[in-house]
């Protein structure tokens, strides 16, 4: 078959990390004789320097046109510095998951045994944890008005806002991860609290009055944070609004000691995309160091959430695998020899 994948490399280690995994995506469709066509875009920092906008049309169109959308790293540390820049690099991934339509983030969170020990858990905590939060992406204070600042500027507002149908579309995917998984579904919330965290709550027990096979149960927000280091082992999956999402995964990313290896994919109305969910690393920007393992984790959840090729995608998985366990691994992991970045990508490549 024949696929049309739009690149979007983005900034710092983006464009390094994101060759490894066509690499591997080359390799993919040599083996299972299927051809992709790259097309590379421009988003983040590097598209406001070229085009003054960090989600520029021509990038949204090619997005709409492909079959699914490899993404990189955006963020710069020279706005991160500047509170008062006006075009900010993550304003195009917001417009691009509001204009794509992606409202869903999925991230896996799975341990690799060769790294537990640098998990900030004890092992006995961590070892074989194993969930998934799906956390709402379009919704919530990202998005809701009114915001802003009184004209004296003293005064700063933010809006959270969620509609029923928001929620039960968000909702709908947890349950079906649930169905397809463990079938434990954590709904995450400040129900005690929030008016959008009642409707959410409110339309999960609806919903789950039609799903008796999933195990429903409710958390607050933050108890949830509290549990995911106490008893990471205990969720399947969780599905919760977007900032509270936002938090969560990324402390449940570190839990596993496996940053550099987590991979992430939004999806929603059009297009999909895949990203692995570290950030794009200034400090090692060009140096060939950076772990391009989470990229090519997301490539293997390109292949099989947004082409539908489950072998191809375990074809990856199992080469990630071996690479770690024969240590063709990037610094930040090696206990020998240290390898490249492309080095690693090579490897996989020839050894898929
Ligand atoms: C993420 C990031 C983004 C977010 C930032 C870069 C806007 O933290 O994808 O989790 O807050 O959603
Ligand atoms: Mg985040």
């Amino acid at each position: 078959m024949e696929y049309k994948i739009a690149v979007l490399s983005g900034d710092g280690i983006g464009p390094e990390i994101v060759e490894q995994a066509i690499k591997v995506l080359k390799a993919v469709g040599k083996k299972f004789n299927h051809t992709f066509h790259f097309t590379q875009a421009l988003v983040g920092a590097i598209a406001i320097d070229q085009m003054g906008d960090p989600f520029p049309e021509e990038t949204f169109q090619l997005c709409m046109d492909s079959d699914a959308v490899l993404f990189g790293a955006i963020g710069d540390p020279k706005y991160d510095n500047d509170p008062k820049a006006m075009v900010r690099p993550e304003q195009g991934l917001l417009a691009m998951r509001k204009k794509l339509g992606l409202y869903a983030n999925i991230r896996p969170v799975t341990t690799f045994p060769s790294l537990i020990h640098k998990s900030p858990l004890r092992t006995d905590l961590v070892e074989g944890a194993d969930f998934v939060v799906v956390r709402e992406l379009t919704g919530g204070i990202y998005f809701g008005e009114p915001r802003g600042r009184s004209e004296d500027l003293n005064k700063a507002y933010d809006t959270c806002v969620y509609t029923r149908p928001e929620v039960e579309r968000i909702l709908k995917l947890g349950f079906e991860y649930a169905a397809k998984r463990n079938k434990q579904l954590t709904v995450v919330d400040k129900a005690n609290i929030l008016a959008t965290s009642r409707l959410w709550r409110e339309t999960a027990q609806e919903m789950a009055l039609s799903h008796p096979e999933i195990e429903v149960d409710y958390m607050f927000v933050d108890n949830a944070a509290m549990q995911i280091i106490q008893w990471p082992k205990k969720f399947d999956v969780m599905v919760t609004e977007n900032m509270f999402g936002d938090i969560l995964s990324d402390e449940a990313s570190v839990i596993t000691g496996s940053l550099g290896l987590l991979p992430s994919a939004s999806v929603g109305i059009h297009t999909s995309v895949f990203e692995p969910i570290h950030g794009s690393y200034p400090q090692a920007t060009g140096k060939d160091i950076a772990n391009p393992l989470a990229t090519v984790l997301s490539a293997a959840m390109l292949l099989e959430i947004a082409l539908d090729l489950t072998v191809e995608a375990e074809s990856v998985r199992e080469v990630v695998d071996r690479s770690m366990s024969e240590g063709v691994v990037t610094e930040d992991i090696s206990e020998g020899k240290a390898y490249k970045t492309s080095e690693v990508g090579d490897w996989l490549a020839k050894n898929l």
